[in-house]
């Protein structure tokens, strides 16, 4: 079995792969700098350099004091985030959509009927600057707002949430006690802010070994981690959420036909040109964190891919305008093992 698994991740075929790779990966990488400095006048998002390694550690999260205020402010929040009164039709709390056991997402291809967007994790807000697959919300508060009325998430508002809230004796003596006062828009959305942002899974075998622990990843994680450079992922998935920081289209390379359903394009109707106005922005996102991956399919913005095996075959189709070996998509796959972070205790 060791051997079988030494060969699988060490194969001479392997190691010439990899220079073909290497070789491959200058050209693509010329191609997409153009594409990256094309597309992203939005300079603000920073880490705009292709230079390798390109994945970081994740910072750590604001650490809670015991019986802190804040802790008090968290443990609220949990509450809040599992009722599902404060959906607009009492169907959905944020976490069945956003279910900790399943890497922040629902499992489902989309959000709720009626919707073409497939649910990303929440997992490691904290450290984002832009939300959303559009990136049309530009902090937590913010986004806080626009889930709560948005039609793929709560449909709700604040109108019906607070007279819920203030009606519900445990919430109004919660926020009496915190606040001072009768549950408000900005106290709820201070809490659920607070909460969402202690959903930080960090600690993944990455984390250790990008921060110094050479044993961290075993031999086919490195071997996957390494192809995952050389063959030009991380010129879109990068940073210390390895993606979420750019906008891609998808079909950089080759076009990618879009899902036509009753006469629609599905999913584009949130794509960046709704936020851009600009029609070369049609079908491009931003480019999804890989952190957890291994637990949030399906995949893709309309949730229309079933396994990491073939998202990642797409990827090197549409993005890298190559095919992929059986060795590499193996490894890259066994890579994903290596970004599962940890959730705090406190939060589940
Ligand atoms: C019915 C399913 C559903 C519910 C309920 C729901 N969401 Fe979402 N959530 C989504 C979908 C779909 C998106 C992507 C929307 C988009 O990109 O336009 C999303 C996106 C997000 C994001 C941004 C993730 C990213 O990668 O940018 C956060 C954070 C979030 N939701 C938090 C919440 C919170 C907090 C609640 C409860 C108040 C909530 N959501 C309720 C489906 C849901
Ligand atoms: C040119 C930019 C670009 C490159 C290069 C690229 N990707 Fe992507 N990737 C994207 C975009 C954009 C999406 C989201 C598309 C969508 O939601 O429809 C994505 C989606 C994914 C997803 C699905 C994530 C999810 O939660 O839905 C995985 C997994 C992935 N990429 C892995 C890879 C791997 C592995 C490579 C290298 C072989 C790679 N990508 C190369 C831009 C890129």
């Amino acid at each position: 079995m060791f051997v079988l698994q030494k060969r699988k991740c060490f194969s001479a075929l392997g190691k010439c792969r990899f220079l073909l790779l290497l070789l491959l990966l200058l050209s693509t990488q010329t191609l997409l700098a153009e594409e990256h400095y094309n597309v992203m006048p939005e300079q603000a998002m920073g880490h705009s350099k292709f230079s390798s390694p390109a994945l970081l550690p994740l910072p750590s999260p604001v650490i809670i004091k015991k019986n802190s205020r804040q802790e008090k402010i968290i443990s609220l929040g949990y509450h809040l985030y599992r009722d599902r009164h404060l959906s607009g039709d009492d169907q959905f709390s944020c976490f069945d959509c956003h279910d900790l056991n399943q890497g922040g997402s629902n499992g489902q291809t989309v959000a709720r009927q009626g919707s073409t967007l497939n649910v990303p994790s929440i997992f490691n807000m904290y450290n984002r600057v832009n939300f959303y697959r559009n990136g049309r919300a530009h902090n937590l508060s913010e986004l806080i707002d626009m889930a709560i009325s948005n039609d793929d998430e709560m449909a709700s508002d604040w109108r019906k949430i607070l007279s819920y809230l203030k009606q519900n004796s445990f919430y109004s003596k919660q926020f009496q006690t915190l606040f001072k006062k009768a549950p408000e828009k900005e106290s709820v959305n201070h809490v659920m802010t607070s909460y969402v942002r202690q959903l930080a899974a960090t600690d993944a075998p990455l984390d250790r070994y990008l921060s110094g622990d050479g044993e961290a990843l075993d031999r086919c994680q490195k071997r996957g981690y390494e192809i995952f450079l050389s063959a030009g992922c991380q010129a879109c998935h990068q940073g210390s959420n390895i993606g979420a920081n750019l906008y891609q289209k998808l079909g950089v390379v080759n076009n990618y036909e879009e899902k036509i359903i009753d006469g629609s394009e599905v999913g584009t109707d949130r794509d960046r040109r709704q936020i851009t106005g600009r029609s070369e922005d049609r079908h491009r996102f931003l480019v999804p964190s890989l952190r957890n991956v291994t637990k949030t399919a399906p995949y893709l913005h309309d949730g229309s891919i079933d396994t990491l095996r073939d998202v990642v075959e797409l990827m090197f189709q549409y993005q890298l305008g190559r095919d992929v070996g059986e060795a590499e998509l193996s490894s890259i796959v066994n890579f994903f093992t290596a970004l599962e972070g940890q959730l705090p205790e406190q939060v589940k």
